[in-house]
């Protein structure tokens, strides 16, 4: 048969599959994000995230180890509160020495080349289980930046390499970078959710730091999963503010995002593999319904694909098993 162009013939050995292989995961592409609760010797399983746990600290550092040895070198981590320390106004966020802020100097001391995100918003610390701050059902936006300057700062204070604002209140990267630098914080970075989608992939991590809203949702300041133009608009917004990387969350759903935010911003993009797409691989794997290493693998090249460099997952440790050859 006579035809001139046989794709195939790219396809057919392991070794031409690998030379013509246009894009590539690695290890230190990842952001594996954890989660630190308050006590001693605890180790939780987040329901309905079969294999990842809420830690006390020095589970957690003993955990690390793993995790560093894995070649993993950044992680995103998130504090789990007892309702007894939540308030309207999430004061716990900003005081000194609380076991979040210590968790942080901790593993920075014990692990000084790991790069530490800190999460930026209000839910872990506020008995409404909102972004923001709220006043008869409505969440306040700059009375809200005034608490998450507070917050980012202890953080800096803390040790946070990168600030990840995930609350989506307008005008927050400006003001938290201006507060930062104004104390002399002028290194650390932020990693702006800058199209953060209200989206039913949260679920698993609202169980994970049982911090759902206690009334409403999210959908005054998290974005409307049918808009595209609107996520350009907010990562100028965020780019011209500083941030110096842009997140897009969830992923999945959201391939095409990220795509654009790759196209349209000289800065590297960041795709926030959550929880719920996590889960769904898992749950079916766990069923025999799918073959779940190799929907893990599927699953972050094509985010990769899409355009973005970095990937926060809690596929992290798995993966990396996968990529260093076992
Ligand atoms: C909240 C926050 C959420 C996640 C990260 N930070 C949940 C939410 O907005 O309700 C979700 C992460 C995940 O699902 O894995 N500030």
């Amino acid at each position: 048969m006579n035809i001139s162009r046989r794709p195939r013939r790219n396809r057919k050995s392991s070794a031409i599959r690998d030379l013509v292989q246009e894009t590539t995961l690695q290890v230190s592409d990842f952001i594996f994000p954890m989660f630190v609760q308050e006590g001693t010797n605890q180790k939780v399983e987040v329901k309905s995230m079969p294999g990842i746990y809420r830690f006390s600290l020095e589970n957690l550092l003993e955990e690390l180890k793993e995790v560093t040895d894995l070649g993993i070198r950044a992680i995103d981590l998130f504090p789990n509160y007892a309702e007894s320390k939540k308030d309207r106004f999430a004061s716990e966020s900003y005081k000194e020495d609380t076991f979040y802020l210590k968790a942080i100097t901790a593993i920075k001391e014990k692990f000084p080349d790991l790069a530490i995100m800190t999460d930026a918003a209000m839910d872990p610390y506020s008995s409404d289980g909102h972004d923001g701050l709220v006043e008869n059902e409505k969440i306040l936006n700059d009375a809200t930046l005034e608490i998450l300057a507070k917050m980012t700062l202890a953080q800096a204070k803390a040790g946070a390499d990168i600030i990840g604002p995930s609350d989506m209140m307008d005008g927050r990267i400006g003001y938290i970078r201006s507060n930062l630098d104004l104390n002399g914080f002028t290194d650390v970075s932020i990693m702006s959710y800058s199209a953060k989608y209200a989206s039913a992939f949260y679920g698993p991590f609202r169980d994970a730091l049982e911090s759902a809203p206690k009334f409403g949702d999210k959908k005054t300041y998290q974005m409307n999963p049918a808009n595209k133009r609107e996520a350009l608009l907010e990562a100028q917004l965020d780019f011209q503010e500083g941030a110096d990387m842009l997140m897009v969350k969830p992923a999945l759903s959201y391939l095409d995002i990220i795509r654009l935010l790759h196209e349209n911003f000289d800065i590297p993009i960041a795709a926030y593999n959550v929880s719920g797409e996590y889960a769904m691989v898992k749950a079916a794997a766990q069923n025999g319904w799918l073959d779940g290493e190799r929907a893990m693998m599927e699953v972050l090249m094509s985010i990769r694909r899409a355009g973005a460099k970095c990937i926060l997952t809690y596929f992290a440790k798995e993966a990396a098993v996968i990529l260093n050859g076992r």
